[in-house]
């Protein structure tokens, strides 16, 4: 695949911290992720991954520290909820346990954001739900609740989902680590084919090929801050920092 990247910055993350009572999550985590560039954050269990993607949207709220996405910059401490609205429509999120609503059908989890949030007529919801269900290859399963769909479907749905919002970023919270082994490749799949489509992409993931082979970009996060950053195969296959090396070598065993 080609791996073309815009030097325009559409995501930044500057020196977010968080804390939860004496735990402290985030120690200081800066990023300037790129327009197109599909960046994957590897690192251990309770270094803060989760807890910066919720940052990113305001699903937490970061003591100090800004978010910026797309020239829009909102300070971590904003109080104002018009501001994080506007901030929050910018990023989409694809959840590790697909957060699907479990009374509604497939088109109508994808239509849900449109109606909703963007105020689109149901017609003009539907026709373009169906249409990016036909893309993750779910047009046949469009009216199956979730409880009729395997784990992949209902991910696929869920980036489906992400998708139609037309956010600049999109983000990604472990996609595939719920999922039974054989339904892992046909959502990465999915994920590969939103990749071409130029959307900014932010993913938490453990799928290390996947990442070489379709990440322009991996950060790798311990005890809440960068610890490494660069392009996958020198972050993957020569990691600098020992860190990084000792992590990549407890998962590939
Ligand atoms: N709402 C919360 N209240 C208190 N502590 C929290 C909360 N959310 C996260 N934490 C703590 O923050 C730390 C980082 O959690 P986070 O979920 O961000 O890690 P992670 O890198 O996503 O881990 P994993 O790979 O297991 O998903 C953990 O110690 C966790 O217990
Ligand atoms: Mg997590």
């Amino acid at each position: 695949m080609e791996k073309t990247i815009d030097t325009d910055i559409m995501l930044s993350v500057k020196n977010v911290h968080k804390r939860f009572d004496d735990n402290n999550v985030l120690n200081g985590v800066n990023l300037d992720i790129r327009k197109g560039e599909i960046a994957v954050i590897l690192g251990p269990s309770g270094s803060g991954k989760t807890t910066l993607l919720r940052c990113i949207n305001f699903l937490e709220k970061a003591d100090t520290g800004s978010i910026c996405v797309n020239h829009y910059t909102v300070d971590c401490q904003c109080r104002k909820a018009s501001s994080i609205r506007t901030l929050r429509k910018k990023t989409s999120m694809v959840f590790q346990q697909y957060n699907l609503f479990r009374n509604r059908t497939a088109v109508q989890n994808v239509m849900e954001g449109m109606v909703v949030v963007k105020g689109m007529g149901k017609k003009q919801a539907q026709e373009i739900a169906e249409s990016t269900l036909q893309e993750v290859g779910l047009l046949d399963k469009k009216d199956f609740f979730p409880s009729q769909l395997s784990g992949g479907q209902q991910q696929r749905v869920g980036i489906a989902r992400a998708i139609v919002m037309q956010p600049d970023v999109i983000l990604f919270d472990e996609p595939t680590s719920a999922l039974d082994p054989e339904l892992v490749g046909e959502v990465l799949k999915s994920i590969s084919d939103v990749a071409k489509l130029g959307i900014t992409m932010v993913i938490v993931t453990h799928e290390i090929a996947f990442a070489k082979e379709v990440a322009t970009r991996a950060i790798f996060m311990e005890g809440g801050v960068v610890v490494e950053d660069g392009v996958p195969e020198q972050v993957i296959n020569h990691p600098k920092a020992k860190r990084t090396q000792e992590f990549l070598r407890r998962i590939n065993h």
